[in-house]
């Protein structure tokens, strides 16, 4: 049985205006400290990223989407804020950004900046000022301050626990405690204050205002609390039900914050997007989608996928349909800079599930605790259906985000000294969780060199000597590389695309998935063992050398033309 899936909102069809870039983008994640270091500090910048314009343009991508490069103490990889409305000395300087962007814009790239509206860093001047101004003063209402229990307030407010493990509150030093959701570095705002409210305003439209064309919005769903007396314990908040009401969590009025923003993006020419990191489940990621909210939201069901034609048809078909209740386009994901690059995940054994069909445990954490020797990784086999797996998602209707060093088939680096971490999750999970330095290791662009090519310098975060087999220097122009098969089906994805639609073919196996977009072009994954023979030829591309045959290989995508380019 066939089955037509209408995911879209606005169909090219609907009416003569063409689908606004966003829909179906493929948006290219740069973790700035990481892409390339043009100043030789061994800490990646904003004029590294211009100098590798033309690679980026090379690679066919439509967007660039910035992690934080504002300025930073790095208590979490930039995302604890200091100014929302500057570059990180150590990154450049607003100059370095124009410039950046005008690069880009001129090679027909847009640009997403991070926006982190939860909590911004210890060292932000609002912050410093409430330390200063002390206990019941008007600065410390801009967060959360409370008294703490026991004799003498020696205890936090309540046992809350914090993302990277341990309390989420802080004791400062005349005895009052603050909440931080994540690090002790990154203190929650309050968005009950106008003056954050004004704030953020202010900052959309000092990046709108230099030309920048969306927002990446970080954790969305957690801004507004309602953190009247009694405050729940950590056992109540668990129990409570997520429907909009939850003291801290996804709650409704959040979306009067993004209906404000809604009017500043829709304030300019092409209205301003935004896409949101919203951890929530999924009936209620369309709120976050709506138009007037943010507009867009990342689905990470892909990512939390193992290999398996079961479960990708499962999140694509559910997501394709959670689109449909809004005017979005759905959003596609396999590798960030939050976990294990997809590569070395589909080379490791496919983690245990809880019974409600979620990870056990976060897929490679086990390998990254043994320093990457158990279980054994299978490099090629985690290469070859990362590649599979890469052309599925590109297929798709909607936009793919794709995260730096992908294109190169780059594995999770695991042999990183506890000396050389970084991450929070690690220091304050007492080594529990490695955290994720792995995947932010700086990219390889040559063979040779004390950084690969990266910068004159030794690299913030170490390279393995296996990452210079995956330089862009050893793949550009060598077919069959990951970096080619990228280039070429980013460009054959720019040509083909289509209306935002996706129809099941049949094909007499469980291992097996076969879809069709309206204008005929067709993608077939195999995700065993066995060849599946296909009616038409493969043809130009597939993540094999399947090209041109009527064989799909295993653990292979295979893309067939649209007829009408046959
Ligand atoms: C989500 C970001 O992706 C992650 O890297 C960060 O640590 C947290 N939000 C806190 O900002």
């Amino acid at each position: 049985m066939t089955q037509i899936q209408h995911a879209h909102g606005t169909r090219a069809s609907d009416s003569a205006e063409p689908a606004p870039w966003w829909r179906q983008a493929v948006v290219y994640q740069i973790y700035p400290r990481s892409f390339a270091d043009a100043d030789g500090d061994g800490l990646g910048d904003i004029a590294g990223i211009t100098s590798r314009a033309d690679y980026l343009s090379a690679l066919g991508v439509d967007a660039v989407w910035l992690s934080p490069f504002y300025p930073s103490a790095l208590a979490d990889g930039g995302y604890d804020v200091a100014d929302h409305r500057d570059v990180d000395p150590r990154l450049g300087t607003l100059d370095d950004f124009d410039t950046m962007l005008a690069a880009l814009h001129a090679r027909g790239i847009k640009v997403v900046v991070d926006i982190v509206p939860n909590h911004c860093s210890d060292q932000h001047v609002w912050f410093q000022e409430a330390l200063r101004a002390g206990r019941g003063s008007p600065e410390r209402e801009r967060f959360v301050f409370r008294e703490g229990t026991g004799p003498g307030g020696e205890h936090p407010p309540t046992d809350w626990l914090s993302a990277f493990g341990g309390p989420a509150w802080h004791r400062v030093a005349d005895g009052q405690w603050y909440l931080h959701h994540f690090a002790p570095e990154q203190p929650d705002l309050n968005w009950d204050h106008p003056d954050w409210r004004e704030d953020f305003v202010r900052t959309l439209r000092f990046w709108s205002d230099r030309g920048v064309d969306g927002f990446r919005v970080d954790v969305a769903h957690m801004l507004t609390k309602d953190l009247t007396e009694p405050l729940p314990s950590q056992a109540e908040l668990d129990a409570m039900p997520k429907d909009g009401l939850h003291r801290t969590i996804d709650r409704d009025d959040v979306h009067d914050v993004y209906a404000q923003w809604r009017e500043v993006f829709n304030s300019y020419d092409p209205p301003r997007t935004a896409v949101a990191e919203a951890w929530v489940s999924s009936d209620r990621i369309p709120l976050y989608a709506s138009e007037t909210s943010l507009g867009q939201a990342f689905n990470f069901d892909l990512l939390i996928a193992d290999f398996d034609a079961e479960q990708f048809r499962r999140v694509v078909t559910h997501n394709l349909e959670l689109a449909g209740r809004t005017r979005s386009s759905s959003t596609w994901v396999l590798s960030n800079h939050d976990v294990v690059r997809h590569a070395t995940r589909y080379g490791l054994p496919a983690p245990e599930r809880r019974p409600d069909g979620e990870p056990a445990v976060k897929h490679g954490m086990e390998w990254l605790r043994s320093g990457g020797t158990d279980p054994r990784l299978d490099r090629d086999l985690g290469g070859r259906r990362a590649r599979a797996a890469t052309l599925f998602m590109l297929g798709l209707p909607g936009s793919s985000y794709l995260y730096q060093g992908e294109e190169l088939g780059l594995h999770e680096v695991a042999d990183i000294s506890d000396g050389e971490r970084q991450d929070p999750s690690f220091f304050r999970s007492g080594g529990e969780d490695v955290g994720r330095d792995g995947c932010r290791v700086p990219l390889p662009w040559s063979r040779e060199g004390v950084a690969l090519g990266f910068g004159e310098a030794s690299p913030h975060l170490p390279q393995p000597s296996w990452m210079a087999d995956h330089a862009v220097e050893q793949q550009s122009g060598v077919p069959g590389s990951t970096l080619e098969l990228y280039r070429r089906a980013l460009a054959r994805r720019r040509e083909w695309q289509c209306e935002e639609d996706l129809e099941w073919l049949p094909t007499g196996r469980e291992d097996v998935l076969h879809y069709r977009r309206p204008n005929g072009w067709e993608v077939v994954t195999v995700f065993g063992d066995a060849d599946h023979a296909v009616s038409r030829p493969v043809a130009l591309l597939s993540s094999d050398d399947a090209v041109g045959s009527r064989v799909v290989p295993p653990q292979t995508t295979a893309w067939i033309a649209p007829s009408r380019t046959d």
